[in-house]
């Protein structure tokens, strides 16, 4: 996809992956909607972007206010191109202490918050006569497991098997659906979440420009599923060094020399799932 002029919503924009995903949108030229609770967070955002971002105060766990925002924003010949579905909160602890808010939350936000966006908008890019694409952010806590993340893993899980089965439903509307799957990322995440963060995560940044590569990757190529990890993980600051060589396993070679030298140092690309968009396999 030429991502520029393209119409682009992303949840979650107030900080952390979603604001890095708005400034690399807006940077390759698209008009970018970010939503998220925050409204001074994005309208500081908005200062940073131009009119080109367009702040909109959004609870996505608020199913009417979804509906009510996609109606009265577009319509058939003003249709979002790019949905990504970021917006996310994550609790950590032992089931017995789990308070049952945070379960409700992570379920409201990362799953149901996925599906009223999704399901709202893609009435609208079945219409559109150019490629569209949804991109959800999964974890890799829905990938494997850890302690105490039995219910932020049923959350990522679970937008795992939306992901695929919605990008089995959609690639025939020309509308391609991936699903990311980071490992630990510096943001604000871990200062909630209760768990510890190390000093080599995942920069923002580098996964929103990885993320703008599977945006523009051809039109008939259908990569359904991303998962990124950070080389040298916990180590203690003194410790770092220069890793050797980046990793990549991509399973398309064309994939590999696309982002052979430009895939960040602390990166490991453990693999991707790449498909012709119109062949069912
Ligand atoms: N950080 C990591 O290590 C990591 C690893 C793997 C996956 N992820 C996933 O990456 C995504 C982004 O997280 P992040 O690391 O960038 O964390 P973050 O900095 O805490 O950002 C989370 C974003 O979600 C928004 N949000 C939360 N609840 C919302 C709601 N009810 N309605 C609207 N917006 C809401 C927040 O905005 P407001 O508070 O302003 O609403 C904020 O913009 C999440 O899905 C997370 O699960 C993170």
């Amino acid at each position: 996809m030429e991502i520029s002029q393209k119409i682009a919503v992303v949840t979650g924009a107030s900080s952390g992956l979603g604001a890095a995903f708005s400034v690399a949108l807006v940077a390759k030229g698209a008009i970018v909607y970010g939503l998220a609770r925050n409204l001074d967070k994005l309208d500081t955002l908005q200062k940073q972007l131009g009119k080109t971002f367009i702040p909109v105060k959004m609870n996505i766990t608020d199913q009417k206010a979804i509906a009510a925002w996609v109606k009265k924003t577009f319509y058939d010949t003003y249709i979002p191109n790019i949905l990504i579905n970021n917006a996310g909160v994550g609790y950590f602890s032992k089931i017995d202490e789990l308070p049952l808010q945070h379960w409700h939350d992570m379920i409201n936000t990362n799953l149901n918050g996925a599906f009223y966006m999704s399901s709202n908008i893609v009435p609208l890019m079945k219409k559109n006569n150019a490629s569209c694409h949804i991109v959800n952010i999964g974890s890799i806590l829905g990938k494997t497991t850890r302690p105490d993340s039995a219910a932020y893993s049923a959350t990522k899980y679970g937008i795992q098997g939306f992901s695929e089965a919605l990008s089995k439903e959609l690639r025939t509307y020309n509308i391609k659906v991936t699903c990311v799957n980071p490992g630990s990322i510096e943001t604000r995440f871990f200062e909630q979440s209760g768990i510890e963060s190390h000093s080599n995560m995942l920069q923002p940044k580098d996964i929103a420009t990885f993320i703008i590569h599977v945006l523009e990757t051809p039109c008939n190529m259908l990569i359904d599923e991303i998962t990124l990890r950070p080389l040298l993980p916990k180590m203690k600051q003194q410790d770092q060094r220069e890793p050797s060589s980046p990793v990549c396993y991509a399973h398309s070679s064309e994939v590999r020399k696309e982002f052979q030298n430009e895939e960040p140092l602390n990166t490991k690309f453990v693999s991707t799932h790449i498909k012709p968009k119109d062949k069912q396999i």
